[in-house]
């Protein structure tokens, strides 16, 4: 049937029509906040590059956590800033560690118990050399760079990190970090603890990406030297994400994270298509700022374009959003 028998407008017509046949919904409880813990009291520093967004000590974290439970937010992802590093990232699987002590705080609170606590499992904020993984020196590779990560080495104590956070309390287990084998070890690892019931999301296709930029300042891990080019992947390719998160469906996660989101939704729809695990995407960091810089300018509407922001990752194949929106969304919505 054509025009004039078909007119699309017809189901346009009112705010009521669009709203009975909307097809992809928006609901605060499938929005997960990002936390960033730093060491101190008291402490409410704004990230210059993320306006709304803050490194918060752990008294004020909880605060903040029980804000995000009263709007219906769904969880949180944990960040910690710990006040020293070291080579070995050392102060990710400390028993005492700064993020091991926020989920054990965060936990106590009767205020927050319908939030999901994910731990971010990854080095780089804990390491000196601002890295992923452990640092090889020397080897003079072909791209000129005097260094290497080291993959086995470093996927012992990712593992290591991901039994820590679990037995501090969280509910999930997030490996950002890209070493190949990491989530067998993870799993291992977790058994070992005890923790056969926590599950694992996987940043399983994890781009090299610019728009990591703000997020490098908020949790204070930029690498010192070279970049993360030969652990994360080559933002062109695609079929190679779908290989990564088939080994790691092969090695036992139980959920897959997407990252970035905007400019990668064709990865997201693509992962939506091939696999039945729920599926994530990370709105990251320079997502958030780009938007943010065109509101202080009056160039877009806020409320409008955020939405539609989200609302685009979660057409594209999402069942969650991690995303520094998650208050703001939650309220307008
Ligand atoms: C840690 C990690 C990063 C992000 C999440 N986990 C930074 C990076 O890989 O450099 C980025 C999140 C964001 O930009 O909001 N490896």
């Amino acid at each position: 049937m054509n025009f004039p028998a078909t007119r699309l407008r017809r189901l346009r017509s009112t705010a009521a029509m669009r709203s009975l046949v909307r097809e992809t919904h928006l609901q605060p409880s499938a929005f997960i906040y990002p936390l960033f813990i730093c060491e101190g009291e008291g402490v409410r520093r704004e990230i210059s590059s993320m306006p709304g967004v803050f490194n918060l000590s752990i008294d004020e974290a909880v605060k903040e956590a029980e804000a995000c439970a009263a709007l219906g937010i769904g969880g949180l992802l944990f960040f910690g800033i710990p006040d020293e590093k070291d080579e070995q990232g050392s102060g990710a699987y400390a028993t005492d560690g700064i993020t091991q002590r926020a989920i054990r705080a965060i936990k106590s609170s009767a205020a927050t118990s319908s939030l999901v606590t994910i731990a971010d499992v990854c080095l780089c904020e804990y390491t000196s050399h601002g890295h992923c993984g452990i640092v090889v020196r020397n080897p003079t590779n072909r791209d000129g760079e005097s260094f290497e990560v080291d993959n086995d080495s470093s996927i012992k104590l990712i593992a290591k990190t991901a039994a820590s956070l679990a037995e501090a309390g969280a509910d999930i287990v997030a490996p950002s970090d890209m070493m190949d084998g990491r989530i067998g070890a993870i799993r291992e690892a977790l058994d070992d603890a005890g923790k056969h019931n926590t599950p694992i999301m996987s940043y399983a296709s994890k781009f090299a990406s610019a728009f990591y930029g703000p997020f490098r300042e908020a949790a204070d891990s930029a690498p010192q030297f070279g970049d993360r080019r030969t652990y994360q992947m080559d933002g062109a390719n695609l079929r190679e994400a779908m290989r990564e998160i088939e080994q790691d469906i092969a090695e036992g996660c139980d959920m897959l994270l997407m990252k970035p989101a905007m400019p990668y939704l064709d990865v997201i729809r693509e992962a939506r298509n091939r696999f039945d695990l729920p599926m994530g995407a990370y709105q990251v960091s320079g997502e958030y700022s780009m938007l943010h810089a065109a509101f202080q300018r009056g160039w877009l509407e806020p409320e409008r374009a955020m939405l539609e922001s989200l609302l685009s990752i979660r057409r594209a194949g999402a069942d969650f959003i991690v995303t520094y929106f998650a208050k703001d969304a939650a309220k307008t919505l």
